[in-house]
């Protein structure tokens, strides 16, 4: 099966930054709270005019205008996300729509939480085999405020909205690797939008020492499959979920701690939006050059995991 390289990247988030100053007017937080458990300062909120779609959208148009492909050569599109606009039409529809995307190609929404953009680019790479169709566009994208007790302190500093969208190619011999995994629980659960309380509550601990475990493994999972080191690696993109996080899985690799990017500073959790966020960051502060190999790691609600090792 051909590879996939990343070919564009784009993202967009909503109009309104909130700080963790701001935070602490609405429940009894702080700043230095935040900051130091989690290495968040400010995150997203959708507001007036702003849904899942606006923001996938978005994110796709910006990353299809920089890949320079007709979109009408797409061979899938694929949303990561567990706070679409509706449960049906699913969000990938809506974009498909909203862009005039071709109709004869699988057009789908992945749930598998902060590891759904890998989940589905790995699927991606399936739908284009099937086809012999060389693109995908992947997106990661959530409107979690929408989903949240903002009454909660232990949840609702955490989190935010936002949407990042990747163009990939199918390639013959592009060096490529991806895993996946799950072990059901609701460690993580959240309700849809409706009248059903609590709306979305996390057991911390219980995920962060997953965490801590989930990410070696998923990095020696795709060393082994490939025969690679990290000194092979240009740049490890985690999940954006806590700086802690990957200061511990770092220090636990004995890996260098400049490849791995992190920006949840910016943005807090973002969830499946988080990966496609940070590579159109990195993309645009001209970070990733062509020929670099990437390794993406993401885990959380389901509780799952996936990476992804693949080349510019
Ligand atoms: O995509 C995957 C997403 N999940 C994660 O990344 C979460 C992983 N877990 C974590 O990062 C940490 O467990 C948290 C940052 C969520 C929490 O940190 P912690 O050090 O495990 O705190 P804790 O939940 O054990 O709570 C410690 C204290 C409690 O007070 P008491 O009972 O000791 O008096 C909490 O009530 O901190 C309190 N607390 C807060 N205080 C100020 C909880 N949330 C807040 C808050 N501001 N926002």
């Amino acid at each position: 099966m051909n590879g996939l390289k990343l070919l564009a990247t784009g993202r967009c988030l909503p109009k309104t930054a909130v700080s963790n100053e701001e935070m602490s007017r609405w429940v009894d937080t702080s700043d230095e709270w935040i900051a130091s458990r989690t290495g968040i300062r400010q995150r997203y909120f959708c507001g007036e005019g702003e849904t899942a779609l606006t923001l996938a959208a978005g994110a796709a148009r910006q990353a299809l205008a920089r890949s320079g492909i007709d979109p009408a050569g797409l061979g899938c599109v694929l949303c990561a996300t567990v706070s679409p606009d509706y449960a049906t039409p699913s969000l990938a529809c809506l974009v498909q729509a909203e862009l005039g995307l071709p109709e004869d190609i699988p057009v789908l929404d992945v749930n598998a939480a902060c590891s759904g953009f890998l989940y589905a680019v790995a699927a991606a790479r399936g739908f284009l085999a099937q086809s012999g169709r060389h693109y995908a566009l992947v997106i990661g994208v959530e409107v979690l405020s929408r989903l949240m007790d903002m009454t909660d302190r232990s949840t609702c500093v955490l989190f935010g909205d936002g949407a990042g969208a990747a163009v990939f190619e199918a390639v013959p011999n592009a060096p490529f690797a991806s895993l996946q995994g799950a072990r059901g629980g609701k460690a993580i659960l959240a309700n849809g939008p409706g009248p059903l309380a609590p709306r979305l509550t996390m057991d911390g601990r219980a995920v962060f020492r997953f965490a801590v475990e989930a990410i070696p493994r998923c990095i020696d999972g795709i060393l082994t499959q490939t025969h690679l080191t990290l000194n092979d690696i240009d740049w490890v993109v985690c999940h954006q979920a806590n700086e802690r996080i990957l200061d511990h899985c770092i220090k636990k690799l004995h890996a260098p701690a400049e490849k791995f990017y992190k920006n949840m500073a910016r943005y807090g959790n973002t969830s499946a939006a988080s990966i496609p966020i940070a590579l159109d960051e990195m993309n645009e502060q001209g970070l990733l050059k062509p020929g670099q190999t990437l390794l993406c790691v993401g885990f959380g609600g389901g509780l799952t995991w996936a990476a992804a090792l693949f080349t510019l």
